[in-house]
């Protein structure tokens, strides 16, 4: 595991948006895992700013995001879909056919998790990671006490994580109580992760991973057993 402290948000955003940038350049056609929430804005950013300056193209990159709520229209402005069309997709050359979220209106739930996972495989299994960390450890969606050996599937969100999650909502009843995620053996899959966290509120989630051992109580402590992880972190 790499750990990088950062003095800053903006600095933390330019040192993951240089690790995705030297995997575009070493694999132009790479498929990227994508996370959402308010850490990777930054990033989003950075990556955008850079591509704009020609430093690399997205037009053979294939993506698939972490995770989508159940029940959100792809259209709606709190939906997953529509934070990465806003932060990343409509700036950038890439194609709409390679871009990958899970669709969280699927009649048959459980089956759209199956292919999601089939497809992820399909395309070779994703190269680069990207994740953030909720409070309670959550990656993706994965909330304490999702087994280890998880694939794609539907969880139902711990309350803490809708209460954090309802500053992007109108209210907290709005915040819906499931969601499609990615599963922690499908995001150890990747070849290469990178974890974000900024902030107070994050450096609790950050020590435990740092110091504790791992336990399904806690999510990302599977993180402490993949080969290559570099975690950005700062307050
Ligand atoms: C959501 C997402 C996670 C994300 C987490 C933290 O629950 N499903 O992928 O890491 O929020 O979000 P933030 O970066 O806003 O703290």
């Amino acid at each position: 595991m790499r750990w990088i402290e950062v003095n800053d948000y903006q600095e933390m955003s330019r040192q993951a948006a240089s690790l995705f940038e030297q995997q575009l350049l070493r694999k132009p056609d790479s498929v990227l895992g994508l996370a959402t929430g308010g850490t990777p804005l930054g990033f989003y950013e950075e990556l955008v700013r850079k591509y704009k300056q020609g430093y690399f193209s997205f037009s053979e990159v294939k993506t698939f995001n972490l995770d989508e709520y159940v029940g959100l229209a792809s259209n709606e402005s709190t939906s997953y879909h529509n934070y990465m069309e806003e932060n990343l997709f409509s700036q950038i050359d890439i194609s709409p056919d390679n871009i990958h979220l899970p669709n969280g209106l699927a009649e048959d739930l459980l089956a759209e998790c199956a292919h999601y996972e089939q497809l992820i495989q399909q395309y070779g299994g994703i190269d680069l990671q990207l994740l953030g960390i909720g409070v309670n450890g959550h990656i993706g969606f994965n909330e304490p006490g999702t087994s280890f050996h998880s694939a794609t599937h539907i969880v139902t969100l711990a309350e803490e994580t809708r209460i954090e999650n309802s500053k992007y909502f109108h209210t907290k009843q709005e915040v819906p109580r499931y969601a499609i995620t990615m599963g922690i053996e499908t995001i150890m899959q990747a070849k290469q992760i990178v974890l974000l966290a900024f902030g107070e509120h994050k450096m609790a989630s950050i020590k435990r991973i740092q110091q504790d051992g791992m336990s399904e109580d806690f999510p990302a402590s599977c993180l402490k057993e993949h080969p290559n992880v570099t975690i950005i972190y700062g307050k």
